[in-house]
């Protein structure tokens, strides 16, 4: 690792007043998560994009709940790892900081990060088919297909399936920090689902310094500084 790039990021991230941070699957693969398009990516046979669609909890609605009680339970069982804890110390170092992840495993939240936006949703809550209730629900007790406790329709995981859009609040208060950072970190995200594969062009014609940590850089446009490595070797030395 060039140790120059680490200290220009270092300096950077140092004066910076407004910090957005955009975080995917790989911050959490030194919790022992596995990312979506990586080794361990897939469940059963089954791709992500093949089972968090709206088609395939119409058509198979057991095995899409299958699939997040799966994963419930193994999350449930993990904790957040060094990179995850150094973006706690740079949201009480920053006087704007906003963490914008596509991740639903609440590690963010969990490690102590405060202002948050959970683009995809969360794993730990739950939102009814019917009358739409958002209610959170840690339990490892739900049938296999959880019903309303109010009006007995289906519950489906209160996350953003492909094909459907972003929460109008989140994608506006994600703009924005793009729009008004210094510095724009991007960690761990292969850059392939929209929106969030834009935001780094936005922060970046808006005039914001954009680094990006990954182990296989894949960011679309060009940052001003790619760290190539693990994001719990990398970040913590991006602190001063
Ligand atoms: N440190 C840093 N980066 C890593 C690490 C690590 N230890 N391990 C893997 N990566 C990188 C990979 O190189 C890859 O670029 O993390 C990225 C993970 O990519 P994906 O699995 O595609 O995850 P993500 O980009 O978050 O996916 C976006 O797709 O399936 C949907 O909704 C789901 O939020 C998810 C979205």
């Amino acid at each position: 690792m060039d140790t120059h790039q680490i200290d220009l990021v270092r300096e950077k991230i140092e004066n910076a007043a407004f910090i957005t941070v955009l975080t995917g699957a790989g911050i959490s693969a030194e919790s022992g998560i596995p990312t979506f398009r990586g080794e361990g990516g897939l469940w059963k046979q089954f791709k992500a994009e093949e089972l968090a669609t709206p088609e395939a909890f119409r058509d198979t609605p057991g095995i899409v709940w299958e699939w997040y009680h799966w994963r419930r339970e193994l999350i449930s069982k993990k904790i957040p790892n060094r990179a995850h804890d150094v973006l706690v110390i740079l949201e009480t170092k920053t006087p704007g900081f906003t963490l914008i992840t596509q991740n639903v495993d609440g590690l963010h939240a969990l490690a102590g990060n405060q202002n948050i936006i959970e683009l995809h949703g969360t794993l730990w809550k739950t939102r009814c088919t019917g009358c739409h209730r958002v209610v959170e629900e840690r339990s490892f007790t739900m049938p296999l297909i959880p019903t309303c406790g109010v009006c007995k329709m289906m519950l489906r995981p209160h996350v953003v399936w492909f094909g459907e859009g972003i929460d109008s609040f989140n994608l506006e208060g994600s703009l924005k920090a793009c729009r008004e950072c210094e510095v724009f970190l991007v960690v761990g995200t292969s850059s392939v689902v929209q929106p969030a594969a834009s935001f780094a062009a936005l922060a970046r014609s808006e005039g914001a310094f954009i680094v990006e940590v990954n182990v296989t850089p894949a960011l679309q446009i060009r940052p001003n500084i790619s760290l190539t490595g693990k994001a719990a070797d990398i970040l913590p030395q991006l602190l001063a």
